[in-house]
């Protein structure tokens, strides 16, 4: 066996996981041999109001990429999600509700009975407040579970959400708000996050300013604090209070929209990713329930946030269509100190437990001591997302947190796939540390050739990853740029969806993801544009050009590093480093804040006048041995002083 192999399972009960490695072998075969066969039968795990008699009919050919599965079904995901678990799990707990800080709140067990009663009476309200099916709802909430909600209540009445991280400034928000066209708001008074308050409604109220004065704003008294109160506003609990408790779902077309989320991109401003109705939920579920080895009783636990997409697929839609009790918390990994994820793990007998790296290298850091105080014995599959993991915190995820007893899933995917792309599987998969290693049952990896585009076969190969075919959970569309996502994701390589992502095939064919080969970084497990922090920079009226790149952060995986030329007559300053770094952090949001700014007197550029950011990632990197060709620079002297006055990144 090679020695990155490791089979941290002794305590772990493989004979009960749904899938073995011989299962997923003729599973995997079985799904990519006749998808119509195996995700015909998988669709059927959910409740169609309509069956579909057809399953897969998509198209990756350049020109007409079009994308549709169980397309003439008809379903409503808050059913599937809610009412059709009442019968049987009427008073079992739905939502763990987790707050922020037990000193003020206490936790709340929410039943799927009580979670159908809040439910219909915010659709009540929405529709009451004249949102229809097909309109826009913009969601900007704390991890509260109106959040969770709300996401239903839209679903329920075929609304289709579009949820902002409660970190996104006023300006991000208005951007939103105004790319879908919404006609409602949906936020808090302020959201409570590690001991501190984000003044939400405020920020809601300056985004609605640059918006149309038709959009209104339903707004849940969160902590009660002090808020201005416009003619647009609506106290969205007094009204729940009021609504009736019973809305009948709309019955939607498995390819009607059901929510629209933002992301990052090499170029421009944020696209907001379509997901659609019935294939999205038959992915969630089905990878929900394989790939955390989920089972009747379990407790889930998946520590995103509903404003990035792994909280959408596996806080709410996954777990509540498989009728689990899934946590949703409202805090920080360190507050009111760095045991919090363990503690909470004991109290709520959490069984999975999904996170991202730098959470875990966050609290590898604070010591093993604050694990070891709880008991974790419940814990059974541990999960990572969001980024690389690194083996050394792999290993103490493994051995600390999980006692050498809970496989690890490192899972790979992106908001473009609605689900999990990569993926080990408990009890079926040999781990290796750091290591997506394989394709979860539908998913066809390819690797390509950079350059020339073509297929890499083979084993122990490396170039960048794209997928062969189409899987249910897969994006349809940019919203309103049909044409930007035929360009994004299938313009570099034709027939291949491109992940943005760079891989490995080792020897033994599985997969490592080695990060993105565009310009896209991953600040803390969060996508960041370096195009969208370059354009705030530029925004602000003392810097005349920037550019903006990753390097490697120990905890965050990478930071931001922005390379600045000001205005002529400007003088640098470590004041004014600070104030362009709040400026930026106010244009976007704290995620986006550089951690690093180096004045830079000039840029590398070709002749004709293109940044080469390659030079300038290799510099950031410290790897200035590593250049390359420099020679095709307008003023390759500019390269010298950009190395001489870099910055120290310690
Ligand atoms: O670079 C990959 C990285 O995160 C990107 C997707 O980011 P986002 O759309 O925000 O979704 C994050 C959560 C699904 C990918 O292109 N990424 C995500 N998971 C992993 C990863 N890189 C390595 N290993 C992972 N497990």
């Amino acid at each position: 066996m090679p020695k990155d192999h490791h089979t941290p399972s002794s305590g772990f009960d493989a004979s009960t996981a749904h899938v073995d490695a011989d299962g997923y072998a003729r599973m995997y075969q079985a799904s990519v041999q006749d998808p119509d066969a195996f995700w015909g039968e998988q669709g059927k795990r959910l409740d169609w109001m309509t069956p579909y008699t057809k399953v897969k009919n998509t198209s990756f050919a350049p020109g007409n990429i079009d994308i549709r599965w169980f397309e003439d079904g008809t379903l409503n995901v808050a059913a599937n999600c809610i009412d059709r678990h009442l019968e049987t799990r009427g008073d079992q707990t739905a939502i763990i509700w987790e707050p922020d800080d037990l000193g003020t709140d206490a936790p709340q067990h929410i039943t799927y009975r009580q979670l159908h009663d809040k439910v219909c009476r915010m659709a009540n309200v929405l529709l009451d407040l004249g949102v229809e099916k097909g309109d826009r709802v913009v969601i900007y909430l704390p991890m509260i579970p109106e959040a969770a909600y709300a996401m239903l209540a839209c679903a329920r009445i075929g609304a289709i959400h579009s949820i902002v991280f409660a970190g996104f400034s006023p300006d991000a928000l208005a951007a939103r708000i105004q790319g879908c066209d919404a006609k409602l708001v949906i936020t808090a008074d302020e959201a409570p996050r590690g001991g501190r308050k984000t003044p939400l409604k405020s920020n809601a109220d300056q985004a609605l300013l640059h918006c149309k004065d038709d959009v209104s704003c339903l707004v849940v008294k969160r902590t009660g604090g002090q808020t201005t109160w416009t003619a647009r506003d609506r106290d969205c609990l007094a009204l729940m209070e009021e609504a009736s408790d019973e809305c009948p779902p709309e019955e939607m077309g498995a390819e009607d929209p059901l929510f629209i989320l933002y992301t990052s991109g090499s170029t421009g401003q944020p696209k907001g990713v379509v997901h659609t109705t019935g294939g999205y939920l038959v992915y969630a579920s089905l990878t929900h329930e394989i790939v955390f080895d989920y089972h009747e009783g379990d407790v889930f636990w998946c520590t995103a946030d509903v404003g990035w997409v792994t909280g959408h697929s596996y806080i709410v839609y996954g777990p509540l269509a498989n009728g689990a009790t899934t946590v949703m918390f409202e805090g920080v990994p360190t507050y009111p100190d760095a045991g919090r994820f363990w503690e909470t793990c004991e109290r709520h007998g959490v069984t999975q437990f999904y996170t991202a790296p730098t959470a875990i290298r966050a609290l590898m850091g604070a010591g093993d001591d604050w694990v070891k105080k709880y008991d974790l014995s419940a814990l059974r599959v541990l999960g990572s997302v969001g980024e690389p993991i690194n083996p050394e915190a792999w290993n103490w995820y493994n051995e600390v947190v999980g006692g050498g007893r809970c496989p690890i899933v490192d899972t790979f995917w992106q908001t473009e796939t609605g689900g999990h792309m990569l993926t080990p599987l408990p009890g079926a998969t040999k781990l290796k540390p750091g290591a997506a290693q394989q394709p979860f049952f539908g998913v066809q990896p390819v690797v390509l050739e950079p350059t020339s585009g073509k297929v890499i076969e083979g084993n122990d190969v490396e170039g960048v990853l794209c997928i062969a075919d189409s899987w249910p959970g897969q994006m349809r569309t940019v919203w309103g740029d049909h044409a930007r996502f035929e360009k994004t994701y299938f313009g570099d390589y034709a027939g291949y969806y491109f992940s943005g992502d760079g891989c490995r095939r080792d020897a033994d064919g599985d997969y490592w993801i080695t990060g993105r080969v565009d310009d896209v970084i991953n600040v803390s497990g969060h996508r960041m544009g370096t195009a969208e922090v370059e354009s705030a920079l530029v925004a602000h009226e003392k810097v005349a050009e920037a550019a903006v790149v990753g390097y490697p952060h120990d905890v965050k995986g990478q930071g931001i590093y922005a390379y600045v030329t000001l205005m002529d007559g400007q003088e640098p300053s470590d004041a004014l480093r600070k104030e362009l770094s709040d400026w930026v952090r106010a244009e976007i949001g704290p995620i986006a804040k550089p951690d690093l700014v180096q004045w830079a007197p000039g840029l590398p550029k070709t002749r004709s006048g293109k940044i080469m950011r390659r030079i300038l990632r290799k510099i950031a990197e410290d790897d200035f041995g590593a250049l390359g060709d420099t020679s095709t620079l307008a003023d390759p002297s500019v390269v010298d002083d950009l190395i001489a006055n870099r910055m120290n990144r310690t």
